[in-house]
This record gives C-alpha cells, sequence and structure tokens, in this order.
C-alpha cells in the first residue's frame, strides 16, 4: 500500500513500520525511540536478533551524541560521502543506543543516506534504524513492488520509485589504525584511496565472531538455483543471466543485467532481475560472471556468489 510522506512520518513517529526509499534499497524503518517497532522489524523480516541494524541520520552532526571518539579521517569520510551510500561502524557510549538495535555489540552503524524523500522523513521523525526491506535471505528490494511482494500488498510503502545504486551501502569500521571494509557495496573500495590516502581492506573476523554479524547469513538469494561461470556451454539451452553486449548459445534465454561495460547499469538492475527469475518460475540459471575484478564489480560479485549459496 503506497502511502504519502506525512503519513508515514505520523506512523513512524507512533511506533509504526514502515517501508522507505533509499538511494541504495528499500529500508523497513522503525523510529530509534520505539524499541515495540524495532522488535517488530526483526519479525517481520524473519532477521536473526544477533544481526544489528544500521542508524539512519538527517546530518553527520547527530554522530557527536553517539560516538565515543571520534577516529581520524571520519570527518573527512563525512564530508566526502555523506549524506550517500556509506555506513560507518563506530564505538558508541553506553546506553546511547538500545542494545536490540546493535544486537549487544558495544558498536553501532551510523549512515546519513542521500534519497531526497528519506532525508525529508529523517527531518520529522529523527533517526531511523532500517534494515534492508526484504524478507531475510532474499534478494533486497530495489521498488516498492518488490517489498509488496515480500511483505502483502498491504504493508505501507513510501514510494521513492526505483533505487539509483540498487545495491546497499558500503560498510567501514575503524580497527588498529586503519579503516577496514566489513561489507562491500555501492561505494567501491578504489574511491576512498583520495580521502584515507590507503584503499581499505575488506576486515578478517579475528576468533569465532564475525566482524559484520549479517555477511554470516545467507543472502540476496532468489528461489531459483544460480551457477557462476565465466563462459557459457555452446549447446546450453536454459536460462542465462548476462549482459545485452554479449553473444549466448541462441537458443537460452537471457534476462539481461545491462552493458557489460556498465557497473553502475549492472549493480542498479542487479536485485530487479534476482527477483524476476522467482516471478518467471526459472528454476536454474547459469550468470555470466567474466567481468574484471576491480570497482563496483567487486561488490556485484560479491552480491552473487552469496546469492548462489543455498
Ligand atoms: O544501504 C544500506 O545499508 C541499506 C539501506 C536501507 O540503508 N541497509 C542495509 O541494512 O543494508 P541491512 O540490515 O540489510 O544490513 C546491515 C548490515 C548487516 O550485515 C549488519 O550485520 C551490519 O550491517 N551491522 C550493523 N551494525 C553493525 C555493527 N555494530 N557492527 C558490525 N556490523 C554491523
Ligand atoms: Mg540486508
Amino acid at each position: 500500500m503506497r502511502i504519502p510522506l506525512n503519513d508515514a512520518a505520523n506512523r513512524l513517529n507512533a511506533g509504526g513500520v514502515v517501508a522507505v526509499p533509499t538511494e541504495t534499497v528499500y529500508g523497513l524503518a522503525a523510529s530509534l525511540e520505539h524499541p515495540e517497532a524495532i522488535a517488530k522489524i526483526f519479525s517481520t523480516k524473519g532477521r536473526p536478533s544477533d544481526n544489528p541494524l544500521i542508524i539512519h541520520l538527517s546530518s553527520a552532526e547527530a554522530i557527536k551524541s553517539y560516538a565515543i571518539s571520534i577516529p581520524e579521517k571520519l570527518v573527512e569520510l563525512a564530508e566526502r560521502f555523506w549524506p550517500g551510500p556509506l555506513t560507518l561502524v563506530l564505538s558508541i557510549k553506553p546506553d546511547s543506543i538500545p542494545s536490540a538495535v546493535r544486537a549487544g555489540l558495544p558498536t553501532a552503524a551510523f549512515r546519513v543516506p542521500k534519497h531526497h524523500q528519506t532525508r525529508e522523513l529523517l527531518r520529522k521523525t529523527g533517526p531511523l534504524v532500517m534494515p534492508s526491506a526484504n524478507l531475510s535471505g532474499r534478494p533486497s528490494a530495489t521498488k516498492a513492488q518488490h517489498v509488496e511482494s515480500d511483505f502483502g500488498a498491504d504493508f505501507p510503502v513510501l514510494d521513492g520509485g526505483e533505487c539509483a545504486e540498487g545495491v546497499e551501502s558500503t560498510i567501514l569500521i575503524y580497527r588498529e589504525g586503519k579503516w577496514e571494509i566489513i561489507r562491500l557495496g555501492a561505494i567501491p573500495a578504489e574511491a576512498f584511496e583520495s580521502v584515507l590516502g590507503y584503499i581499505p581492506v575488506e576486515s578478517v573476523s579475528k576468533g569465532a565472531k564475525p566482524v559484520c554479524p549479517g555477511q554470516m547469513y545467507r543472502h540476496y538469494s532468489p528461489k531459483c538455483a544460480l551457477h557462476l561461470v565465466r563462459s557459457v556451454p555452446v549447446e546450453y539451452e536454459g536460462v542465462i543471466v548476462g549482459f545485452e553486449d554479449r553473444v549466448y548459445p541462441h537458443q537460452a534465454k537471457i534476462f539481461s543485467l545491462g552493458l557489460s561495460t556498465d557497473p553502475y547499469q549492472v549493480a542498479h538492475r542487479l536485485y530487479d532481475v534476482l527477483r524476476s527469475l522467482d516471478i518467471e518460475g526459472v528454476t536454474e540459471a547459469y550468470v555470466d560472471v567474466y567481468v574484471p575484478n576491480e570497482g563496483l564489480w567487486n561488490t556485484i560479485l560479491e552480491r552473487l556468489k552469496k546469492s548462489a549459496c543455498k
């Protein structure tokens, strides 16, 4: 059910849960002030309680009231990438964020989103927690219809059109004097070099505890079984998720991710294509992953690898 922005703000301020567009993917929003709404997010998504939520803020200023300290380059990262698809995990002052939001961790994840409707909403509601608005384990939602298909036609959605980026925010954490990536995302690792002076590496978990709890779980998966391949056998007659500027066996049915030269277009379409496989009843598909290991392609490859896991 599509609802206007004022209605979305009223529902959130009254302790409701509403799906909200962002520039990355749709989020399932609840006010940071409403514990019962936060609990509802976990039950609606079927999300394990040990997987913490991102807190969305209207401005970087608000960080000061939560963070225990401001790590080096945080100000520069915020100036360069906020508002936008960057999430920062910071050590927080005790009791400044409810434990359920951060799954009991001494840290919390923060992001200042860019989508104009999200920003207007945040000004009316204050901080919102938002996981991606999809059933846990399924591809994220990049259109209002995707949210309705997961949560039902009556679920309240603020329709902000198609999400521009199409993949989730990049998550950074500051550990032992350096920023590290704990989730690849819409901002490629290489883009941080101009601010940090180095390309942040992907964080390696130390001991049994994962650095990013959400990365343990099955993710982004359609029901359709996906086989990632760097070339497709010439005799193949099934479904291929591939690129419109490539030649595939003529008997195959192609689901196009766009041009193999344009990772931004591919990221934008990715979850819609994965979802359309299920809508069309496709049970098995080859995915062409003959793409460079660089920039946004690394995020796309990571999402595809996770979506192919059963
Ligand atoms: O683009 C996005 O980030 C979207 C939009 C809606 O903002 N949100 C999103 O939320 O992707 P979600 O819940 O699907 O993914 C958040 C990830 C999870 O993997 C979670 O484990 C991790 O962030 N996370 C949250 N708080 C954390 C913390 N304190 N330490 C480590 N990882 C954390
Ligand atoms: Mg998610």
